[in-house]
């Protein structure tokens, strides 16, 4: 089912079935396909929005606007910093608060069907936005929430069947903020000295537009590109005070993992990661993002002169994907694991005053395995491959699909593990597939990293081991935060974690997959069936 050539057809029939079931209201499939398209009276929003998903022309880099996919937004009701539009091709950042109701009526006006998905947050199964759900163009979906997530950076996107990357690719993201009492109660640094950074790479025709991968192969390999944007714009530079202050990084790329680091060598501060603030700030010497990850920097500019900068850097590691860069990938010159600036930030005035970090963030509920409801039950995400595709579990993603071992009763607590099937990793990998000497497609894919991403509710982290011993993984090793609130997992070559993640509250399917988005679209995500 995900050979290009049945995706393009399947495109072309959607394409055209969107233009007749707009055209045509008798014609709606949507009867068939139990989107929520009518707001509950019942449910009483503190906020109200309208957000499109539509076509539009930006300023990206000089000259030509870029033809992009953007989501747009009115606010119907709620407080006006609800919604702040940045310049760009992304979407707006959505600020809301914890326990504030939500209603959203979102619209599709593209020529591809599309449905969002707010990632991190922890909604009903039917506000989630499972591909299950997508609308055609002139149709809406109305989404209803309340938002019961602690103060954390999330982000939306898009989640459409085997168009995620794409739409993505093309501008369907955008961040969100969610603030609560614990947090407030930090006085961090806010308005100005609250710094949002989406960082995505693309790739610019001559004319300016879009340039996206073509193959299976390639696509497998997923998408690098080679002109980072921070907030959808190239060249990003920060005129920042001799202060403290908060920054919000979100990895919205398709593939690219970044090595986050200071350029004097300054190490990171970090307060938050993906579902909330750390309990305690904890440095360390660089910080990994990989695709939909979050991380929250506190950077004290104070001491620095006026006139000097520093600039975030990815800084060079090793992976599989540079040995695709040799091959000549997208991005040629701009493989995985290369360094290159994000953003610069430049001292343009000196102030007296500055905020001090504090020692002591949020409490946060740790969980540990006497925590878990069936202490005997370890439930299995094991990345294997057939067919040259990625597979979780053996299985490759069906709509509604999942076995016995993906069966989770609601209102527990579960241990999970993530982990390469057997043939992949340790002794198996020499085996012909992996050798130093064999090293082909194959061997290429078996050594690209996974960020994993869980729907629901946010998990911890219990261990991490590596079962190779790789001079890889000695590159990235000290850049990975072991505490907190996180959605979405890294997992190298050859590493075995173990996560602890509850399944409150709600019913119903919820995904979980690669967010690698090229290698979520080949199939590389399942269901979990909350009973
Ligand atoms: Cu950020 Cu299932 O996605
Ligand atoms: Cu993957």
């Amino acid at each position: 089912m995900t050979h290009p050539e049945i995706t393009r057809r399947k495109f072309l029939q959607y394409t055209i079935l969107g233009t007749l079931a707009s055209a045509i209201p008798g014609l709606n499939r949507a009867e068939n396909r139990l989107i929520n398209k009518e707001p509950d009276k019942n449910f009483r929003p503190d906020v109200e929005l309208e957000l499109y998903a539509q076509n539009a022309e930006v300023p990206i880099l000089p000259g030509a606007h870029t033809h992009v996919y953007q989501y747009t937004c009115k606010l119907l009701k709620g407080p006006a910093h609800t919604v702040k539009t940045l310049p760009g091709y992304l979407g707006p950042i959505l600020n809301f608060e914890r326990g504030q109701k939500v209603r959203i009526f979102f619209y599709n006006r593209i020529a591809e069907p599309v449905i969002t998905h707010w990632h991190g947050l922890h909604v009903p199964q039917k506000m989630d936005g499972h591909p299950m759900y997508e609308i055609y163009n002139g149709e809406r979906y109305v989404y209803e929430f309340e938002i019961d997530n602690p103060a954390a950076t999330y982000w939306y996107h898009s989640h459409t069947h085997e168009m995620t990357a794409t739409q993505v690719y093309q501008g369907l993201a955008g961040l969100i903020t969610v603030r609560d009492a614990a947090e407030q109660k930090l006085e961090l640094p806010a308005d100005e000295y609250e710094i949002p950074l989406i960082i995505q790479d693309r790739t610019f025709t001559r004319g300016n537009q879009l340039q996206y991968l073509h193959g299976r192969h390639r696509r497998m390999m997923g998408f690098l590109g080679d002109t980072i944007l921070i907030n959808g714009q190239a060249n990003a530079t920060f005129p920042v005070k001799s202060r403290a202050y908060r920054l919000r990084l979100l990895n919205g790329s398709n593939s690219r993992i970044y090595k986050l680091g200071w350029d004097d060598g300054t190490p990171l501060t970090v307060i938050g990661t993906d579902g909330g603030l750390l309990e305690t700030p904890e440095t360390f010497p660089y910080v990994m993002l990989a695709p939909a990850e979050r991380v929250e920097l506190w950077v004290d500019f104070s001491g620095r002169k006026t006139g000097s900068e520093l600039t975030l850097q990815s800084l060079r590691y090793k992976d599989g994907g540079t040995r695709m860069g040799r091959m000549g990938g997208m991005g040629g010159g701009m493989s995985q694991g290369k360094s290159f600036p994000i953003a610069k930030f430049s001292i343009k005035e000196r102030v007296g005053e500055s905020h001090q970090l504090p020692k002591k963030l949020v409490p946060i509920r740790q969980l540990s395995a006497k925590d878990l409801t069936s202490p005997a039950r370890t439930v299995p995400i094991e990345i294997g491959m057939r067919h040259m595709l990625f597979q979780l579990n053996d299985q490759t993603f069906r709509m509604h699909d999942h076995q016995n071992i993906e069966r989770i009763p609601v209102n527990t607590i579960q241990k999970i593990r993530i982990f390469h099937e057997g043939r992949m990793s340790g002794s198996g990998r020499g085996g012909g597939m992996g050798g130093a000497r064999g090293m082909g497609m194959m061997g290429m894919m078996l050594s690209l990293p996974h960020p994993i991403h869980l729907h629901g509710q946010q998990f911890q982290i219990l261990s991490r081991k590596q079962n190779e011993s790789n001079s890889a993984y000695e590159t990235v090793k000290d850049g990975f935060i072991h505490n907190g609130w996180k959605d979405t997992v890294l997992v190298m070559p050859g590493e075995d974690i173990e996560i602890i993640k509850p399944f409150e509250d709600y019913t119903g399917l919820y995904l979980y997959h690669c967010h690698n988005l090229e290698h979520e679209d080949l199939g590389m995500m399942r269901n979990f069936d909350v009973y």
